[in-house]
């Protein structure tokens, strides 16, 4: 079976440091702290209001940090430009709405304006592989697919977040959005809000190539701390791999 990659989402490291306006906990630290102890990438959502990660946070990631870095962005003039000029390898283009307390959806890619294909084109003339978040709606990744995204990210939130009871039902929704994204031809990530107790049937499929886990993980980490949970969501992730 193929590896799964784990990228861990260092957003809300910043969050606790900017709770006092100083400059601990580190997300740059976390960033390096949680390859070292098996993560494959890191990623990170530099949002218009800066509430978390800040520019300066992807620069010294980008350039201290021997990995993978996912850059989460909107698709605005000011994020584009932001990931032609640091490059990282991957862009996973979110929609982004000031009031929310977290990304609440997928974006509606067959929806948006002429602004999404420019920023896809952009970023690939760039080097940037494109990944859209998106929910598992086969139209919505085919049109994915024709702006020439190279990847999707499944959005998990409704899976994981939900009643327990319907884990099945939105299980059986997310398999149809993987079944599409792999006769589309493109890779499939998947993320939002997975736990100890949801990650395992998401990385049981092998065309999931990537986990993007962030507020849990980093919230256990107060508790087991930052490496055993990145060692733990290892070991969970290959025994669903099998
Ligand atoms: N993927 C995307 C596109 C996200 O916006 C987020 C939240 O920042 C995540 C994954 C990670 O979600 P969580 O923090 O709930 O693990």
């Amino acid at each position: 079976m193929t590896h799964l990659d784990l990228s861990v989402n260092v957003d809300h490291v910043a969050t606790l440091r900017n709770a006092r306006g100083g400059a601990f906990p580190c997300p740059v630290e976390a960033a390096r702290i949680a390859v070292e102890a098996g993560a494959d990438g890191i990623t990170v959502h530099l949002r218009e209001d800066r509430r978390h990660i800040r520019d300066r946070d992807v620069e010294r990631i980008r350039t201290e940090v021997a990995t993978q870095l996912n850059f989460e962005m909107a698709a605005t003039e000011e994020m584009v430009a932001f990931a032609e000029r640091i490059r990282p390898p991957y862009c996973c283009i979110v929609p982004e709405k000031r009031a929310e307390l977290t990304t609440e959806g997928g974006l509606d890619v067959l929806r948006a304006g002429p602004f999404l294909a420019q920023a896809v084109q952009r970023l690939r003339a760039a080097d940037v592989r494109v990944s859209i978040f998106i929910e598992a709606d086969p139209a919505q990744i085919e049109a994915a697919a024709r702006l020439g995204a190279l990847a999707i990210e499944l959005h998990t939130g409704t899976y994981a977040e939900g009643p327990v009871a319907d884990r099945a039902t939105q299980l059986a929704r997310l398999r149809r959005g993987v079944e599409a994204a792999r006769a589309a031809g493109l890779l499939c990530h998947a993320g939002h809000g997975l736990t100890y107790d949801t990650v395992g049937p998401i990385a049981a499929w092998p065309e999931v190539t990537e986990v993007s886990i962030g507020h849990f993980l980093i919230s256990q980490s107060v508790f087991e701390g930052l490496p055993a949970v990145v060692r733990r969501f290892r070991t969970l992730i290959d025994a669903a791999r099998g």
